[in-house]
């Protein structure tokens, strides 16, 4: 094998500074050795290592995981990727037997499989702060399920609502952001390890059984796929990058809520810092950078699309181009869900002020309708007839005066009428409390499931021997 300062033939080129993906890839070198320590399992199985060459390949390749760890491992760049990297540093440290490592393996099928491992770890690095942000929408969503509010649509006041129905709104798009992360993670849990190239091999191999070991559900179904399917990548990216939609949304609101025109939160630092220059501002930037960060993950979609259109089978080095997207979009989006956890955690809200709001008696105008439909008006009927009276300059609490005594007399008040919206999935007492009720239920289940994807990942840490069972 090539002396080890020497960059082994298959990465010498003029141009080798172009090919590198070594800045990039460098956080896939966990499972990366995780990954070859299993391969020299398979390789001892079909007779192609002894136990004493696997065992000093397993303790090399562990070595540099601790290295690695360390801040100690010797990276140089002339090698292109972490792959290279890798195999060259164990051929420093064990000798010629290192040579063996790659028999039977591509760096294709290689990298498709650190990506499927990264993949799971990716998942649980969102999801984990996920289930942060969704407990504290929980806990306050609970503690103002009678707080009034006005619901908007067109960003004017339209119906009466409570806080605490509006928090769980929010809710219930995390908790379908993670079922989507767990079913991306599910559809992926397949090890393209042993596709080699593109075609298999000639000798033995054992995907199978490669598959068992680190957790995956079944190996690949065809080589060339294998080598070239980017999928799950595209799949975390479009899951990522609307749950950035949905933490936009959100921080638009807190955006608007801190204003001085809204004034239903309260100014607080937790929102963010001053102004430069304008000694009275007290400026809302997380939940604005939140908003902002949205552009930049679907940026990262398109582009991967993009990049994929129109590739050939089975491996282009195009496909290199996958990995800064994806590793930036995972590093991004849980960092602002922890942001914005943390503001949602901190902020107050300013019940009075939105209580007040919702006391907007123009609220009441389809409740005034539907009490005429409960005397058997036709709600065309009703429809029209409260708007003229509203029109009229009549009082939104009454009735339209044609109507009066025959659908009931009375006025309706503002402040409780979120209390009266019982129909399921509304504001109202039960119709809310069955929400909640739902949301904790739902909130255990994906705990239970970012348990199981834990476990998945925990294997990774013992076959590096970096937590033993
Ligand atoms: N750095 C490469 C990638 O990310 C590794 C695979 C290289 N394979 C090749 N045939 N040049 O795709």
């Amino acid at each position: 094998m090539a002396p080890p300062s020497q960059a082994p033939r298959y990465v010498r080129t003029p141009t080798a500074g172009f090919l590198r993906s070594l800045d990039v890839d460098r956080p896939l070198a966990r499972v990366d050795l995780a990954g070859s320590i299993v391969h020299t399992e398979m390789l001892e199985r079909i007779g192609l290592l002894t136990a004493a060459e696997r065992a000093t390949l397993v303790e090399g390749l562990r070595t540099v995981a601790r290295e690695i760890r360390d801040g100690q491992f010797p990276w140089r760049p002339e090698l292109e990727d972490v792959h290279t990297n890798v195999e060259v540093r164990l051929g420093e440290l064990v000798g010629p037997v290192a040579g063996k490592l790659h028999t039977g393996r591509s760096r294709n099928d290689q990298v498709a499989l650190d990506e499927r491992l990264y993949l799971r770890a990716a998942i649980a690095e969102v999801a984990h702060p996920l289930l942060r942000l969704q407990e504290i929408l929980r806990r306050r969503a609970r503690a103002e399920a009678k707080s009034p509010m006005p619901g908007y649509t067109h960003l004017q006041r339209a119906q009466p609502i409570t806080l605490g129905h509006h928090l769980l709104a929010h809710y219930f798009r995390f908790d379908r952001d993670l079922d989507r992360l767990y079913a991306t993670a599910a559809r992926a849990n397949v090890s393209p390890l042993g596709a080699g190239a593109l075609a298999g091999s000639t000798l033995p191999l054992d995907p199978a059984y490669v598959a068992g070991r680190l957790g995956f559900d079944r190996a690949f179904e065809n080589s060339l796929d294998a080598v070239s399917d980017r999928d799950a990548f595209v799949e975390l990216l479009f899951d990522l990058a609307l749950l950035a939609v949905h933490l936009s949304a959100l921080g638009e609101e807190l955006v608007l809520w801190a204003s001085t025109e809204f004034g239903f939160v309260r100014p607080t630092d937790a929102l963010g810092g001053g102004s430069s220059l304008m000694p009275q501002k007290q400026n809302p930037d997380v939940p604005e950078l939140v908003r902002g960060k949205a552009g930049r993950i679907v940026g990262h979609l398109v582009g991967l699309l993009t990049t994929l259109k129109g590739l050939p089978l089975a491996y282009d080095r195009d496909l290199q181009e996958d990995k800064a997207p994806v590793l930036d979009a995972v590093r991004e989006v849980a960092t602002t869900v922890q942001a914005l956890a943390e503001v949602m955690d901190r902020i107050e809200f300013d019940a009075e002020r939105m209580a007040t709001a919702a006391d907007d008696p123009r609220l009441l105008a389809t409740d005034q309708a539907e009490r005429l439909v409960r005397s058997g008006v036709p709600f065309r009927e009703a429809h029209e007839s409260v708007g003229a009276h509203l029109a009229q300059g009549g009082d939104p609490r009454e009735l339209p005066a044609a109507y009066r005594g025959r659908a009931g007399t009375g006025s309706l008040d503002a402040r409780s009428a979120a209390q009266r919206r019982t129909s399921p999935g509304g504001p109202g007492g039960a119709a809310l409390e069955a929400q909640l009720q739902l949301a904790d239920a739902r909130y255990g289940l994906r705990s239970e499931s970012l348990s199981s994807i834990d476990r998945s990942n925990g294997r990774i840490d013992e076959l590096l021997e970096e937590r033993t069972k």
